[in-house]
């Protein structure tokens, strides 16, 4: 080693050995009550942009029109982000404020920042701020459904927010507990008689109460992930998990829209016989009348987006469930995009 790198790296030494022993003394301030420097915190900030900048320019944008989580977005946003962002009409937990650095009331950030770079921040968080990433890394659906969600927040006022979110918008959930404050819960986003209350969110109304039960504990358990969903049943007791589960499985069936289309027509075809050249299943032969194990769900009436975005999951092997999830897996592997719009088409109006 020349002489020149050897005091390069004994410097080096030195200077680890000396910010070690710096750490050690105690004296640098991790408090965050101080607050930082000013110019740390324009430092911190200007990293945070330049990084999601940079990191945004990779995602594709799909069209927010389509993404349909809004009614669900609002609500999940209640239960986790609003406690540190506050809302329309809602003050972040004092809690929250003392955090450094503070979380930034949004309605007047939003603008700033491009779909993509929205998409950035909400998908992976920011490092060292409290700012947490999504907690389903592989449903970028519902994280687009959050960035769509965003958009509409500068122009949203207190009273159509709390219409959105349907529920205690503040704490005063405190008022009733157990079943009830469990199911007032639920029936922001699936309504008390389980239909949903809005073309994002399914129908658990009439579905059986085994399939319901198994997928509150997959969530929970985490095998079967939904940002949106592993929040709603992480604040939910699970003793009562049954009960609701019940509950719904007793709800009458919605109405279904009739149509008669040459996509359900075909739909109807491949449910009851499969396509047997590509090795496409019959879905009846699960999904249909008495025959089906109580663990397999009935999607009759089911609508269609999220029958669409189901069968995607599970054709890219990110959907788990209940015991029997791998059936599936290999069923919506077979299915290409016409044969997904045919048979959503024909399940949505099916009876
Ligand atoms: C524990 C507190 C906390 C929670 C919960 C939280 N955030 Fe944040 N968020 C922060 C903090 C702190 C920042 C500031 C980061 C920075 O300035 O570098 C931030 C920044 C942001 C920003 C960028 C704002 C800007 O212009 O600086 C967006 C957008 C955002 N959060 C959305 C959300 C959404 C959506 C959720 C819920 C899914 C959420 N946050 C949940 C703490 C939180
Ligand atoms: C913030 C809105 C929201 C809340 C609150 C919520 N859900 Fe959901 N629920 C959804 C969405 C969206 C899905 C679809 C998730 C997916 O893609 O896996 C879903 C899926 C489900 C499923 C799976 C349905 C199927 O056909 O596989 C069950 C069961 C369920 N929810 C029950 C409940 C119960 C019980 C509660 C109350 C503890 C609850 N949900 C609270 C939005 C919500
Ligand atoms: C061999 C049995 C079997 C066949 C055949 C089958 N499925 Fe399934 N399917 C299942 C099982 C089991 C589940 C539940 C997976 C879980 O969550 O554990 C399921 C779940 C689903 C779901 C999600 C339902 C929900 O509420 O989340 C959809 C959508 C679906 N199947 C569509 C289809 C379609 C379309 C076909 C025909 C092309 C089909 N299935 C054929 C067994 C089958």
């Amino acid at each position: 080693m020349r002489p020149r790198h050897k005091i390069g790296l004994a410097g080096l030494l030195a200077i680890s050995v000396a910010a070690a022993f710096f750490a050690w003394l105690g004296v640098f301030n991790v408090a965050a009550s101080t607050g930082h420097w000013s110019v740390t915190n324009r430092l911190l900030h200007f990293a945070m942009r330049a990084s999601v900048r940079v990191y945004a320019l990779s995602v594709t944008v799909p069209d927010l029109r389509k993404t349909g989580l809004l009614q669900a977005s609002a609500v999940h946003f209640q239960a986790g982000c609003a406690y540190c962002h506050g809302a329309p009409g809602v003050s972040p937990s004092p809690a929250a404020l003392s955090m450094l650095p503070p979380p930034p009331g949004l309605s007047n950030k939003i603008s700033e920042w491009t779909d993509a770079q929205l998409f950035r921040i909400v998908r992976h968080g920011v490092r060292y701020t409290g700012m947490p990433a999504w907690p389903a890394p592989d449903r970028d659906d519902e994280v687009w459904g959050m960035v769509a969600f965003l958009r509409e927040l500068p122009s949203l006022d207190g009273e159509h927010y709390r219409e959105l979110v349907a529920g205690p918008a503040t704490s005063e959930a405190g008022e009733v507990s157990g079943f009830d404050a469990d199911l007032a819960r639920c029936a922001q986003c699936h309504g008390a008689d389980g239909v949903g209350r809005s073309e994002d969110v399914p129908v658990i109304a009439g579905q059986s109460g085994a399939y319901l039960l198994a997928s509150l504990k997959a969530y929970l358990e985490g095998r079967r992930r939904s940002g949106v969903m592993q929040v709603a049943v992480s604040q939910t007791n699970e003793d009562t998990f049954e009960a609701l589960a019940q509950y719904y499985a007793g709800r009458p069936e919605p109405a279904k829209p009739v149509g008669d289309t040459a996509s359900i027509a075909r739909g109807r075809e491949i449910a009851e016989r499969g396509l047997p050249r590509k090795g496409v299943p019959a879905c009846l032969g699960c999904h249909g009348g008495s025959r089906k194990n109580p663990a397999y769900p009935r999607i009759a009436g089911q609508k269609k987006l999220y029958l669409e975005t189901q069968l995607r999951l599970f054709a890219a092997g990110r959907r788990g469930g209940t015991a029997y999830s791998s059936i599936m897996a290999k069923v919506a592997a077979t299915l290409d995009d016409t044969d997904i719009a045919d048979v959503t088409a024909y399940f949505t109006s099916a009876r």
